[in-house]
């Protein structure tokens, strides 16, 4: 197995960084555009291999596609990220062009990866990946939604004082911080509704803590998050690999499922070796569905922004 990381900023390095710790590919190559920094990237995280024990060789390459030839499985991280105050679709502009040249350099030399978009904003750029190189659509997925929930059931754990690890709660929809669907409604603690633990004035509070969960660390940081994205990819990763067959919100592409056309956005499938499987139907409320359309009708306001850029 060989994994490539596109991006060698924080996401990028940490998600390479939990990919050689659980071990999940023989090689794994971190691609940048800055000279040295991936080079530089990939000996430190090789130097913790023996702290660590793990036997995954990692090499850096600025910007020279060619040594990710034979990829399985391709990250994008690369871009630039928010800043305090910034929406993820204020990135736009710089991104698209950025993703466009990635997905189409990795292809080059790995004509069968599987890719996976965490550059933002996540659900137009894995769109933009998805038209712009003509990939079967089973092999372009945006990781939002894993993150997303990971937030949700931090915030559900801290309001029900239990482990996020006893928990199981999902986002759907876009991306964003108006766009994400946190599913109260379908959330549990060991099987039991969480209404069953918290009032509904709780549960409204974690649901709007989860949507600015982004925001609210890059306003802590100064820049966005790492820590939870970079694992997010990695869990993404796994499945693949492993073809662990987890069923896990992910972006892909809608050919009428949850009633939408022509669109990259969250919904629940199933990883596994051949990137996403298939999409399962959660069997919306009206309620969650009217909130589904809302965030689709945003990610493709955002969508249209990519024809009037020059790519
Ligand atoms: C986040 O939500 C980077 O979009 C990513 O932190």
């Amino acid at each position: 197995m060989k994994v490539t990381v596109v991006g060698a900023g924080a996401v990028g390095a940490t998600c390479a960084d939990n990919i050689a710790r659980k071990q999940l590919c023989d090689e794994l190559v971190l691609v940048d555009i800055k000279e040295g920094v991936a080079e530089g990237k990939a000996m430190d995280l090789m130097q913790t291999a023996q702290l660590e024990g793990f036997d995954t060789r990692i090499i850096g390459s600025t910007n020279d596609y060619s040594k990710t030839a034979g990829t399985d499985v391709a990250v994008i991280t690369s871009g630039i990220p928010r800043k305090p105050g910034m929406t993820r679709e204020e990135l736009i502009g710089i991104n698209a062009g950025i993703v466009k040249n990635v997905a189409s350099s990795i292809l080059e030399y790995s004509p069968n990866a599987i890719i996976i978009v965490i550059s933002n904003p996540m659900d137009t750029m894995t769109y933009l990946a998805l038209k712009s190189t003509g990939l079967p659509k089973n092999r372009i997925i945006g990781m939002g939604g894993i993150l997303d929930s990971a937030r949700f059931r931090y915030y559900l754990s801290q309001s029900l004082n239990c482990s996020p690890n006893d928990l199981q709660a999902t986002v759907i929809g876009g991306h964003g911080d108006t766009t994400m669907i946190p599913l109260t409604r379908l959330a549990t603690y060991m099987g039991m509704p969480v209404s069953n633990f918290a009032d509904e004035a709780s549960l409204s509070k974690v649901a709007a803590d989860t949507m600015v969960g982004g925001a609210t660390l890059t306003g802590l940081l100064g820049t966005s998050a790492w820590y939870a994205p970079g694992a997010a990819g990695a869990m993404l990763v796994e499945s693949i690999v492993r073809n662990e067959r987890r069923m896990v919100p992910c972006c892909v592409y809608l050919d009428g499922e949850y009633g939408q056309k022509d669109i990259c956005l969250g919904v629940p499938v199933i990883i596994g070796r051949n990137g996403w499987e298939s999409i399962v139907d959660y069997k919306l409320s009206e309620e969650e569905q009217a909130a589904f359309n809302k965030s689709a009708d945003a990610v493709r306001n955002m969508n249209a922004v990519l024809d009037t850029l020059s790519l």
